[in-house]
C-alpha cells in the first residue's frame, strides 16, 4: 500500500539519528575547544576573561580565536560608543528602537518577543557586535524602581513566556542573547552595595523562574551577575547563585558576564562562577575601587583593564598556586563554546539588517499590542476621526523624544514618532489640531500657572483634548539628566505626578470632560486626584520609534487595544508590599523582603487591597464572552478548555489568563497564581475554543524545609479571567 506519512518506527529512528548527530557535533565542538586552550598561554586565557575595552574582551588572533563584542540592549542596539566611553559621532548606529520591554510585556504575545528578539539580533549582527546585552527580567517588585521600564513584570510565568520568545529571536539570528541582571536587582538605589535577603521560597518562586526558563527553556548562551549582594556575597561571584544554581542545578554551560564594574574580588570571581568581567574600568577612573590592586601588583603604570580582577592579580594567583588553572580554563571554554555557537571562529554569519522596514514594523505592531486602555467610561474611545474637527494636543510628553533616555539602555533611533506627530499624520487635514506644552519638565517644578491657562484655553474650545502626562527618561546621552525618573541608577521619589500634572490634568478635565489622559512612562502613578473625573485613560509606556504612530491608531479606532499591564497599577505608595512591611529601599545597607512570595497580585488579592487596575487588566473595543471551562486528565497532566467569543462588533484580541488557587491549603500560599494565559484573536462573532495545559509546574510550591518542588495533594480551583480580578469561569479539580 501506498503509504503517505512515515511510520512512527521511521520517524523514531530519524529522530533518534539527528539527536546522535548533534551529540556528535557537540562532543566535536568541545574537542576542537579543548585542542585550543591546550595551545593557549596562561596570558592569553586571562586576555579572553577581562574587558580590553569598554564592551569588548580579547580575543588570541595567532588561533584564530576573536575579540568578543557585546552592546546594550535591551531595545534596541545602543549608540555606538567603540572603544571607548564617549558616543562616536559619525557611527552608523541611528537603528530600530523598539518599544521598552514593559511595553512588550504588555502585549502578553511571546510571538512578538520572538519577533523582537529577531530585530535585536539581527541589528546587532549588521553592527558586527556578537552579544545583546538583554533581555532585563528582574521582578518588578516596587514601582519605584528607576529600571521597570526596561523589566516585564511582577509575574515569573509572564517573564519567562516573553523571555524565552525574546532569547530565541534574538539567537536564531546567530548573535547571542545576555539575560539579566541575575539575581535580585529590583532596585537602582545603592545597587552597588545593597545586601538583599530574602526566603528561600522567595528566591525559587518568584526571582529566579524567569532566569531558569531563560537557561533551560530559552538556551541563553550568556547571563549578566548583577551589582547588588545577596546573602552578604556580591551576586557577580556569589558561589549559591552561580556555582550551585545556574550552573549546577540548572546545568548552564554559557557565559556569566559581570555587569559593568560589579566583580569586587579576584579569588572569588575565580572561584564563584564570573566567567567574563567587563567594566571595572569605569570603578577605576571613577576612582570608588582603591588603588591597592594597582600598587601591589606593581601595575600603577599599566592600563585600566590590566588592573581589572580577572587580569594581572588573577595571573599571580594561578602562578603562586593560590588557584588551579582549570578554573580559568573554565571561564575560556564557555566563551569559547559560545563563539563556536555563534559562529565567531568557524563557519559563516548571514548578513544583519539595520533599520529594515520590517523592523519598524515590529515596533510599530509591539506599540499597538502593549499600549493598555485602562478607563473608557461612555465608549469616549475610539474618537471618531469624522466627528471631531478640533482637538487640543496638551502636554510636554507629547513632543518629547525617549530613545536616549533611560541610561545604558538608550538607543539613537533612525527616527521616533512623539504623539503629536503620530495625531496629526492619522488625522491629516481632517481637523484643527492646536499644541499647548502644559507643564514644564524640571524636577522640583510645581504648576505653571501660565501653561495651565494656556491648555485650558486650548481644551475648551476643542472638540476633544488628548492630554499627554507621565514620567519622563534622560534626555542626554553624555550628561547626567536630572529629569531621568525611569533610568538607570535612580529609583523615583514617590508615586506622585511631578511638575504639577495633577493640576493641569484637574484643569483640563474640568475645561473639557471629553479629555483622553494619556500616561507614558515606567509604571504607575498616583492618580487619585483625578482618576474619578477622567473618562478615558490610556497607558503608552515608552512604546518606540512608532510609539506616537500606534498610540493615534488606538485613540481613533485604528487599532482595538488589547494590552493588559504585566504589574499591578496600587492606589498610592503605601499600599505596596515593600513598603507596607518596610523594607525599601532598605536598612544600613541591607534590605529584606520581607513580604516573602507576597509581590504584586500575590499581596493585593491575598490580602484585599484594591488596587488602582489590577494585574492582567486592560479593556477592548470590542467585547468577549468566556464559557463552558471544561477539564481533561491524562495521567497528571490537566487540560483545561473554554469557548472565548468575539461578541461585539470589531475584529480583537483578548488574553485569557489561568490561575490556579489551592483549596483548603495547609500552608502559606497566594490567592492565585498565573500559570497560563494565551491572546486570542477573534473576528466578530467568531468563536475558538483554547486549551490550557497544565503541568506538575502549575501546582507545586517549594518547600523549603525539604529543599524542592512540592504538590499539595486535594482540589484546586483554576480560574480563567482577563485580569487577577476578572474572573470569568472557574472549575474544580484534584491534583
Ligand atoms: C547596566 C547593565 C548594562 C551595562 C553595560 C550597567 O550599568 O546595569 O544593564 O548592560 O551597564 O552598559
Amino acid at each position: 500500500m501506498f503509504k503517505r506519512y512515515p511510520t512512527f518506527k521511521v520517524v523514531v529512528t530519524a529522530l533518534l539519528f539527528m539527536q546522535q548527530l548533534s551529540v556528535h557535533a557537540q562532543s566535536t565542538t568541545e574537542t576542537k575547544i579543548n585542542n585550543l586552550i591546550k595551545k593557549m598561554t596562561l596570558q592569553e586565557k586571562i586576555g579572553m576573561i577581562h574587558a580590553n575595552s569598554s564592551f569588548t574582551s580579547g580575543g588570541v588572533k595567532r588561533l584564530g580565536i576573536p575579540e568578543l563584542v557585546m552592546s546594550d540592549g535591551p531595545h534596541g542596539v545602543r549608540v555606538e560608543y567603540g572603544r571607548g566611553w564617549t558616543v562616536l559621532q559619525d557611527a552608523d548606529d541611528s537603528g530600530t528602537y523598539l518599544p521598552t520591554g514593559n511595553t512588550l510585556a504588555a502585549t502578553w504575545n511571546p510571538k512578538l518577543g520572538y519577533a523582537y528578539g529577531s530585530v535585536l539580533g539581527s541589528e546587532a549582527k549588521y553592527r558586527g557586535k556578537d552579544i545583546i546585552l538583554g533581555p532585563g527580567i528582574n521582578i518588578i517588585r516596587t514601582p519605584l524602581n528607576g529600571r521597570n521600564f526596561e523589566y516585564f513584570s511582577e509575574d515569573p510565568y509572564l517573564i519567562s513566556k516573553m523571555a524565552v520568545g525574546y532569547i530565541k529571536g534574538v539567537q536564531d539570528q546567530g548573535i547571542s542573547a545576555c539575560v539579566k541582571h541575575f539575581a535580585a536587582n529590583n532596585q537602582e538605589i545603592n545597587r552597588d552595595v545593597i545586601n538583599v535577603e530574602m526566603s528561600e521560597r522567595a528566591l525559587r518562586e518568584l526571582y529566579l523562574p524567569g532566569f531558569k526558563a531563560a537557561v533551560q527553556k530559552g538556551q541563553v548562551n550568556s547571563i549578566m551577575g548583577s551589582y547588588n549582594k545577596f546573602r552578604g556575597s556580591f551576586a557577580t561571584h556569589n558561589a549559591y547563585l552561580m556555582n550551585d544554581i545556574l550552573k549546577g542545578e540548572w546545568g548552564f554551560k554559557g557565559v556569566v558576564i559581570s555587569d559593568w564594574g560589579s566583580v569586587h574580588s579576584t579569588i572569588q570571581a575565580i572561584e564563584n562562577g564570573t566567567d567574563l568581567e567587563m567594566g571595572t574600568d569605569l570603578r577605576l577612573m571613577y576612582n570608588t575601587v582603591s588603588q591597592t590592586t594597582a600598587t601591589t601588583n606593581n601595575v600603577t603604570k599599566k592600563s585600566y583593564y590590566d588592573q581589572f580582577f580577572l587580569a594581572d592579580s588573577a595571573i599571580a594567583m594561578v602562578k603562586d598556586g593560590t588557584v588551579k588553572e582549570s578554573l580559568i580554563d573554565d571561564k575560556v571554554r564557555r566563551i569559547l563554546r559560545l563563539m563556536y555557537k555563534t559562529n565567531m571562529i568557524s563557519g559563516k554569519r548571514t548578513p544583519g539588517i539595520y533599520n529594515g522596514k520590517a523592523h519598524q514594523q515590529v515596533a510599530l505592531r509591539v506599540a499597538e499590542e502593549g499600549i493598555v486602555l485602562l478607563k473608557n467610561s461612555n465608549n469616549i474611545l475610539p474618537i471618531g476621526k469624522e466627528r471631531v474637527k478640533t482637538i487640543a494636543v496638551i502636554g510636554e510628553n507629547a513632543v518629547r523624544e525617549n530613545a536616549m533616555g533611560g541610561g545604558s539602555s538608550q538607543v539613537k533611533a533612525k527616527y521616533e514618532i512623539t504623539p503629536l506627530q503620530g495625531i496629526k499624520t492619522l488625522i491629516g487635514s481632517n481637523a484643527n489640531i492646536s499644541f499647548a506644552q502644559g507643564y514644564k519638565i524640571a524636577r522640583g517644578q510645581g504648576p505653571d500657572q501660565a501653561l495651565i491657562e494656556e491648555a485650558v484655553k486650548n481644551a475648551s474650545k476643542a472638540d476633544v483634548a488628548i492630554l499627554v502626562c507621565g514620567w519622563t527618561h534622560g534626555y542626554d546621552y553624555n550628561k547626567w539628566d536630572d529629569n531621568a525618573y525611569d533610568a538607570e541608577a535612580v529609583d523615583k521619589p514617590n508615586m506622585d505626578m511631578p511638575f504639577g500634572q495633577n493640576e493641569l490634568i484637574k484643569a483640563v478635565l474640568k475645561a473639557n470632560p471629553n479629555t483622553i489622559i494619556v500616561l507614558m512612562g515606567g509604571g504607575p502613578m498616583d492618580i487619585s486626584a483625578w482618576e474619578n473625573d477622567a473618562k478615558g485613560i490610556i497607558q503608552a509606556w515608552y512604546p518606540g520609534m512608532e510609539g506616537g504612530n500606534a498610540l493615534a491608531k488606538i485613540i481613533f479606532g485604528e487599532v482595538n487595544p488589547s494590552g493588559k499591564l504585566p504589574y499591578t497599577f496600587p492606589k498610592k505608595l503605601a499600599d505596596v508590599p515593600a513598603e507596607k512591611f518596610g523594607e525599601y529601599p532598605g536598612i544600613n545597607g541591607n534590605v529584606e523582603y520581607k513580604e516573602g512570595i507576597f509581590v504584586g497580585y500575590r499581596y493585593y488579592d491575598t490580602y484585599k487591597v484594591e488596587p488602582q487596575f489590577p494585574f492582567g487588566f486592560g479593556l477592548s473595543y470590542t467585547k468577549f464572552e468566556v464559557k463552558n471551562a471544561k477539564v481533561n486528565s491524562a495521567g497528571n497532566k490537566k487540560y483545561v478548555s473554554v469557548n472565548i467569543k468575539n461578541s461585539g462588533k470589531l475584529a480583537g484580541a483578548e488574553v485569557l489568563q489561568l490561575y490556579v488557587h489551592k483549596m483548603d491549603t495547609k500552608i502559606t500560599r497566594a490567592e492565585k497564581e498565573l500559570k497560563s494565559f494565551t491572546k486570542v484573536f477573534l473576528k466578530p462573532g467568531e468563536t475558538k475554543m483554547i486549551t490550557f495545559a497544565l503541568d506538575d509546574s502549575a501546582f507545586q510550591y517549594y518547600d523549603e524545609a525539604g529543599k524542592k518542588w512540592a504538590i499539595e495533594a486535594g482540589q484546586y480551583k483554576i480560574m480563567i479571567g482577563n485580569s487577577s480580578q476578572n474572573i470569568l469561569q472557574s472549575l474544580l479539580l484534584s491534583r
